[in-house]
């Protein structure tokens, strides 16, 4: 064989062997529970505002709601950074909005991050680089990913490329990676089925920005009711966690146990309009600002929303026997 052809068969081989690690696998990481196998989760969304808008406020509270519960980690449904993401690494909303302002002890966990609609303004690649967690070790922020904590795994879904209407306006969308959009979007969908189908944990939780069943001003997404929403039922996801709308909300599903949890309340809230739902599936809606924790334990998930002062706005749980070897 040349030489030639030599270099062009690795060149190839290299390739499709780049190309089956982009398709294959999402980054997996994982999270111990606390020794007794428990898990406290705290999720918000939708906040960096540089502390206006009650941003603070949310934040003190979650603060002494974390040392209550001796929260492990903290997860942001996205729209991190307002009004447009961040410029780039070096930009002081960073501190602004984040390091500066979710100061109590008990928030000095790890958090995971998505992006929101807004984080794809200006700079999306500045979120979700190594940089940041140099200059805040508790910060990582992934497009797609899935969080393995024993009892329960978490997929994180880049929803903000599903939405047709950002394609349309006239924004400036980072597309940085997400482009074709066509064959990120299958890529994507393939890898949620398959990691979700492949999962042995007790419970399968997906987080995403968008709403995907909502009676906030953004309403149902239908791009993800169309396209992921199948794919959760078939594999059985107990909860499906979003922000997008400013909101706190609970809705059930009329067709199987999936429940739609919206924690969007990190900052500008009350927008005061409210589409009207079938009261047999709306558990809860608040328009105001707060945040959700999550209890978890082999045997059951509790879910509660909390306001800027501490009151538990609505409080639900769920079991499940567990057959699993032991
Ligand atoms: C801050 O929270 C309080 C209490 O919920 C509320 O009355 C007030 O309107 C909020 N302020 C803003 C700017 O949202």
């Amino acid at each position: 064989m040349s030489l030639f052809h030599h270099l062009k068969l690795t060149v190839t081989l290299f390739g499709l062997c780049l190309a089956s690690v982009a398709i294959a696998d999402l980054q997996r990481f994982e999270h111990p529970t606390k020794a007794d196998g428990s898990l406290s989760v705290m999720v918000i969304g939708d906040w960096g505002r540089r502390g206006t808008h009650n941003q603070s406020e949310v934040a003190l509270q979650m603060g002494k709601t974390a040392e209550k519960l001796d929260t492990d980690f903290i997860i942001s449904t996205g729209d991190n950074f307002y009004e447009d993401g961040l410029t780039d690494v070096h930009d002081a909303a960073f501190d602004e909005s984040f390091t500066n302002i979710y100061t109590a002890p008990s928030l000095q966990k790890q958090w995971y991050a998505v992006l929101g609609n807004h984080d794809y303004r200006s700079n999306a690649l500045a979120q979700l680089s190594p940089v940041l967690t140099k200059r805040d070790s508790r910060w990582l922020c992934m497009r797609s990913f899935i969080l393995n904590a024993e009892i329960v795994e978490f997929f994180f879904v880049d929803t903000t490329p599903f939405r047709d209407k950002y394609f349309q306006e006239d924004h400036t969308y980072d597309w940085r990676g997400v482009l074709p959009r066509k064959d990120y979007l299958s890529n994507l969908l393939k890898d949620v089925d398959s990691a979700l189908r492949e999962s042995t944990a007790t419970w399968k939780i997906v987080v995403g920005h968008h709403t995907m069943r909502s009676a906030g001003i953004h309403g149902d997404t239908i791009e993800l009711v169309a396209k992921l929403l199948p794919i959760l039922q078939a594999n059985n996801v107990d909860l499906y966690i979003n922000g997008h709308d400013h909101c706190l909300e609970h809705i059930s599903s009329p067709d199987s146990p999936l429940q739609f949890l919206t924690s969007g309340g990190g900052s500008k809230a009350w927008r005061g309009k409210v589409k009207g739902w079938n009261p047999k599936e709306m558990k809860f809606y608040y328009d105001g600002q707060g945040f959700m924790t999550l209890q978890i334990t082999q045997n059951e998930v509790g879910v509660q929303f909390y306001d800027i002062v501490g009151n538990v706005l609505h409080k639900w749980s769920v079991t499940k026997s567990v057959y699993a070897s032991i």
